[in-house]
């Protein structure tokens, strides 16, 4: 079939943005590109590919479990149902982090990503630096053999920990990054898609999503050196309470909070021990 035909195909049933995206990349093309080649044939076996994928699309799965892949910070990674899949808001939190890992850390450091889920948090702060010593931790087995495939297909070398937060963690490190759950029960905003289908342990939490900030705030400094870094992602509401828990339960620390993209504060940041400028 025809470029054009297939896209006609595929908008009789999803939204045309979604068939677009899905054509193209499976043709490796910019979806730009495809209106440059609407009469181009495709080969069979990408046509019935195509198809393939229009049909769980169509069951309302999210692209990215369809094709079992997307982008984060330039990286791919596998995913599927037994994982988060990682969003926008979670590459800045890496990008902070990276710049603070730079700046104030020299090195042996050791990173643990909590609530690793796919593992992109902390194989991408690994990429970014083959000398960290990083750890991936979840309470899910399943995730973790998703992390694991991606540890393999990026080739890293990272330790993989199940563990319920803290319980099975017997060591020290310099950072502890998370994007923990912090969905509350009561939210009504939650998107039909989100909820239908991503891991509700990686979505939700109770105290009003507050219920992981909480626990790991009130422990984690047996798990960390004298001089540190907690990074967190949060929810868009969630500063106050947040940056409230962390003065609760931590002394003689600096708070830093960021905005993301959209202008929601979505990144704490606790140092402890550390000169910060900036
Ligand atoms: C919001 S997802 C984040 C996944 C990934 N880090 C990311 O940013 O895309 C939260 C993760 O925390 C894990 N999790 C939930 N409860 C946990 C617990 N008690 N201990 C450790 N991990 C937990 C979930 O399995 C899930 O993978």
């Amino acid at each position: 079939m025809k470029i054009e035909e297939l896209l006609c195909l595929g908008n009789k049933t999803v939204h045309k943005d979604q068939t677009k995206l899905l054509l193209a990349i499976l043709l490796n093309m910019n979806p730009l590109e495809l209106s440059l080649h609407l009469n181009d044939i495709v080969d069979l076996e990408i046509e019935i590919k195509f198809k393939e994928l229009l049909e769980s699309l169509e069951k309302g799965e999210p692209l990215q479990y369809a094709l079992k892949n997307t982008n984060f910070y330039g990286l791919d990674f596998y995913v599927d149902k037994r994982v988060l899949i990682p969003r926008f808001e979670t590459e800045e939190l890496v990008s902070n982090t990276n710049n603070y890992l730079n700046k104030y850390f020299s090195n042996n450091i050791k990173v643990l990503d909590l609530g690793t889920g796919s593992g992109c948090i902390g194989l991408t702060l690994k990429y970014l630096n083959n000398n960290l010593d990083v750890t991936l931790s979840d309470i899910s087995i399943d995730a973790l053999e998703v992390a694991k495939i991606n540890q393999e297909r990026l080739d890293l070398d990272v330790k993989i920990i199940e563990s319920d937060l803290f319980q099975n963690i017997h060591d020290k490190y310099d950072v502890i990054i998370t994007n923990p759950p912090y969905i509350s029960y009561q939210d009504e905003k939650i998107e039909k898609l989100v909820f239908d289908n991503e891991p509700h342990l990686a979505l939700f939490a109770d105290n009003n999503g507050l219920e992981y900030y909480d626990k790991i705030l009130s422990t984690c400094e047996n798990y960390l050196n004298d001089k540190y870094l907690i990074a967190f992602e949060i929810g868009y509401n969630q500063e106050n309470e947040v940056v409230n828990l962390a003065n609760k339960y931590l002394k003689n620390i600096k708070i830093i909070t960021k905005k993301d993209m959209e202008g929601n504060p979505r990144m704490v940041f606790i140092f402890k021990n550390i000169e910060i400028n900036e």
